[in-house]
């Protein structure tokens, strides 16, 4: 049976693989982008099942003026990926260093984008829906050992936490919420070294491990939320 997918993101990357592979499948995907990527184009003509939007995440009436076309087009999403995000080479540096304003536009994207698509997002949501939220292991305070990448990990432990509480309002809906890290990708965030190094794994095989969650979501405990791409629970 076709699902209906949103996706956040899906101009490059881990979101494009996602849609991509949603597509191939015989779904139907809404896609948020920022900019619109060629990729994202040609995908479009290929399969008539894309609708893309422009959106920047960051922007509160951008996300819900994006999430209205849904209403008119009466859809529910089977599948919720927030993946959009983003991250500076240049944050690997220790707080003397920090640009703490850097930290701001981190959180707006990273914590907050997701948040406002879950609050747009809502009303379609319903019984046997999955919010899947790319976040990261950088947003595990437990496992944290970085001296460094501060606004990258706080946006993503606050991600995780928008996902927790989100998660125990929508108790009693049958409406999963997970937290994911999608492993180190060979992708423009991954970087040079990701590109070079034989532990990074590529956007196709990174979606094909999160499509198999999102579409499976019984074969996770109940009890676990956050995981990785080996369906490992990590420590919040
Ligand atoms: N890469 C890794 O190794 C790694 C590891 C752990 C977790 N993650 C997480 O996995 C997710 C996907 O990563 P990726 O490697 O696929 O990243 P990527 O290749 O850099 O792609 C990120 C996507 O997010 C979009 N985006 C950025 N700012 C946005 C905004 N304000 N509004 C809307 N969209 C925006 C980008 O659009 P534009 O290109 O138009 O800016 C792009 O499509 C991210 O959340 C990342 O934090 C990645």
């Amino acid at each position: 049976m076709s699902r209906f997918v949103l996706v956040t993101g899906a101009g490059k990357g881990l979101g494009y693989a996602v849609a991509r592979r949603h597509l191939e499948a015989g779904d139907r995907v809404f896609a948020l982008e920022y900019q619109l990527t060629d990729s994202l184009l040609s995908l479009q003509k290929d399969f008539s099942a894309l609708t893309i939007r422009k959106c920047d995440l960051s922007s509160t009436g951008e996300v819900s003026e994006a999430l209205q076309d849904l209403a008119a087009s009466r859809a529910s999403i089977d599948i919720l990926y927030n993946i959009a995000g983003i991250f500076f080479e240049s944050d690997r540096v220790p707080l003397e260093e920090t640009d703490i304003d850097r930290c701001l536009l981190l959180y707006n994207v990273n914590s907050l984008g997701p948040l406002r698509v879950m609050k747009y997002a809502l009303p379609f949501l319903k019984q046997g829906s999955v919010v899947m939220n790319v976040t990261s292991e950088a947003g595990s305070v437990g496992d944290c050992t970085r001296k460094g990448e501060y606004g990258y990990s706080m946006s993503k432990a606050a991600c995780n936490m928008a996902s927790k509480t989100f998660s125990n309002q929508m108790q009693g809906r049958g409406i999963r919420v997970f937290c994911y890290h999608p492993g180190w990708m060979k992708t423009d965030m991954g970087g040079e070294g990701a590109r070079l190094s034989p532990d990074a794994i590529t956007a196709g095989q990174a979606a094909a491990a999160v499509m198999d969650i999102a579409v499976r979501p019984e074969q996770i405990p109940e009890n676990v939320m956050y995981l990785d791409y080996t369906k490992s629970p990590l420590n919040w």
